[in-house]
């Protein structure tokens, strides 16, 4: 009878917290239990063990929250050398938390963002040291996590309080680098163009970066028009350079909020998104192209793959200097978002809403006690 041991464990340990709403922990301790969900709860027995660990517990439920639970079978089949210290196992169950409200029957075509709470300095360098988010779709009534080494789908959910738990069918990894992904999906050409321009190391230096990588496809149909200015290395440059915004993360939701306002390019151009029944699409100068694959998360921005190179080899360098220097102003004002990025959903019926506005992360880490450590509790036996 593990459920009634966390009960009393529960009253136990939640003696000092007045604000502790025993009747909602008490029905979260059962849904995790009745689904099955032991290696997960195990997981965080481990977290425990370090003071990150504990500030992680510590803010899981302390507002509306998304958590992402692998099943037994996904532990099982998780790489050992991130589930065999504490420390990349806190990394790890941190990207799996995400704040905020998300209603999945109204997302952005095909793709949620969501910030989670992984933000360590390690394995995250967006600008403004902001936390990484997590990709999912939901085409058909199927939640899949997308930029996955492994296909990872959500097979069961439940709600408790504003608790929403997705149990998953594999471990979720968070983001690598930019030549990682530019590997994983193929991006040989732009890899090879970028390495030829000294840029490849720039990009992955960077804190905060959006990158329209052009597929193989799309550098062999633009080639005449790239060997016309071959020998004229600067304006090769550039356009590569008008493939990229420097130092913000632009997410699909983000492009959609532009309307009809530009960025600015890392050579300085203007850059505008639209989209229509088609999908969306992205133009520099006079060249257009489609995004085919939005939102790959890289571990300092994101990157979309674009369906044709986009031609322009002009440049403004006060443009993208002063771009640069707005976009580290913005982000040392940065805030912690809640609900999907570049989205704002209507309340639900439970009053709950996801705003996309600030937060505090520091007021919710004053809540000293988790959910989490309740449940562990029952699964400790103690
Ligand atoms: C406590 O949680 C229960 C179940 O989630 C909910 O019905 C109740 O309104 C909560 N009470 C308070 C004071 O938040
Ligand atoms: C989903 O979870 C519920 C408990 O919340 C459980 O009764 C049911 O068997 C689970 N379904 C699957 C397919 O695991
Ligand atoms: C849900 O979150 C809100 C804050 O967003 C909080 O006031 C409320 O008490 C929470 N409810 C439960 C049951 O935890
Ligand atoms: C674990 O090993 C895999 C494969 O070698 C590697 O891709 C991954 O980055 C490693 N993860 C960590 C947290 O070290
Ligand atoms: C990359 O190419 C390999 C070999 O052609 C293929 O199996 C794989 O599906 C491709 N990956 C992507 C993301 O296109
Ligand atoms: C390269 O192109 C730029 C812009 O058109 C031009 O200013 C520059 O003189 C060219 N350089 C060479 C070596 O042709
Ligand atoms: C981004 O801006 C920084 C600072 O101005 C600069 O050093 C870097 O070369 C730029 N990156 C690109 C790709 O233009
Ligand atoms: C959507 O926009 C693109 C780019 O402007 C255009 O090529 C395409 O025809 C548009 N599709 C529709 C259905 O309007
Ligand atoms: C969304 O996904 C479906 C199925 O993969 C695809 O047919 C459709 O083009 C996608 N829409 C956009 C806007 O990318
Ligand atoms: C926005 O960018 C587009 C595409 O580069 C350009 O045609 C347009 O002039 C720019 N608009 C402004 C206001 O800069
Ligand atoms: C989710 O969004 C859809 C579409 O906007 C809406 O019809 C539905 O009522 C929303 N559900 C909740 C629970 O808010
Ligand atoms: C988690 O760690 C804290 C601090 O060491 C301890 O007080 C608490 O009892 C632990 N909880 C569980 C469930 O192990």
């Amino acid at each position: 009878m593990r459920f009634s041991t966390a009960f009393s464990t529960l009253a136990l340990l939640a003696a000092p917290v007045a604000s502790q709403n025993t009747t909602f922990l008490t029905e979260l301790v059962q849904q995790l239990q009745s689904l099955g969900l032991t290696s997960f709860i195990n997981a965080s027995t481990v977290v425990n063990q370090t003071s990150t660990g504990q500030s992680l517990l510590a803010e899981l439920g302390s507002g509306p929250q998304t958590v992402f639970a692998p099943n037994n079978d996904a532990w099982a089949g998780a790489l050992p050398n991130v589930t065999s210290s504490a420390e990349s196992l806190t990394e790890l169950l941190s990207y799996h938390v995400v704040p905020g409200t998300f209603n999945t029957t109204a997302t952005y075509p095909n793709t949620t963002i969501g910030r989670t709470l992984l933000n360590s300095s390690d394995v995250v360098f967006l600008e403004g040291n902001k936390r990484q988010v997590l990709a999912w779709s939901d085409l058909s009534g199927t939640v899949t996590i997308l930029n996955q080494n492994t296909p990872n789908i959500v097979v069961n959910s439940t709600t408790v309080g504003n608790i929403t738990v997705h149990v998953t069918t594999a471990v979720i990894d968070y983001p690598g680098d930019l030549e990682a992904a530019l590997f994983a999906n193929n991006l040989t050409s732009f890899t090879s163009a970028l390495q030829n321009a000294s840029l490849l190391d720039t990009l992955n230096r960077q804190h905060g970066v959006t990158i329209f990588a052009p597929s193989d496809a799309a550098f062999a149909a633009a080639q005449q028009n790239l060997s016309a200015a071959g020998s004229n290395a600067t304006v090769l440059t550039n356009v590569l350079r008008n493939h990229v915004i420097n130092g913000t993360t632009v997410y699909s939701g983000n492009l959609i909020e532009l309307g009809g306002s530009n960025v600015t390019t890392g050579a300085g151009e203007g850059l505008s998104a639209t989209f229509n029944s088609t999908g969306g699409f992205v133009t520099v100068g006079n060249s257009t192209a489609g995004i085919t694959t939005p939102d790959i998360v890289l571990w300092n921005g994101v990157l979309h793959i674009v369906d044709s190179v986009l031609l322009d080899g002009d440049s403004d360098e006060s443009a993208a200097s002063s771009a640069v220097s707005s976009a580290n102003a913005a982000a040392t004002s940065s805030t912690t978002e809640s609900g999907p990025i570049g989205f704002t959903p209507t309340p639900t019926s439970a009053g709950n809403v996801a705003t996309g506005s600030s937060s505090s992360s520091a007021s919710s880490l004053e809540i000293p006690l988790s959910i989490f450590g309740i449940v562990l509790a029952g699964a400790l036996g103690i």
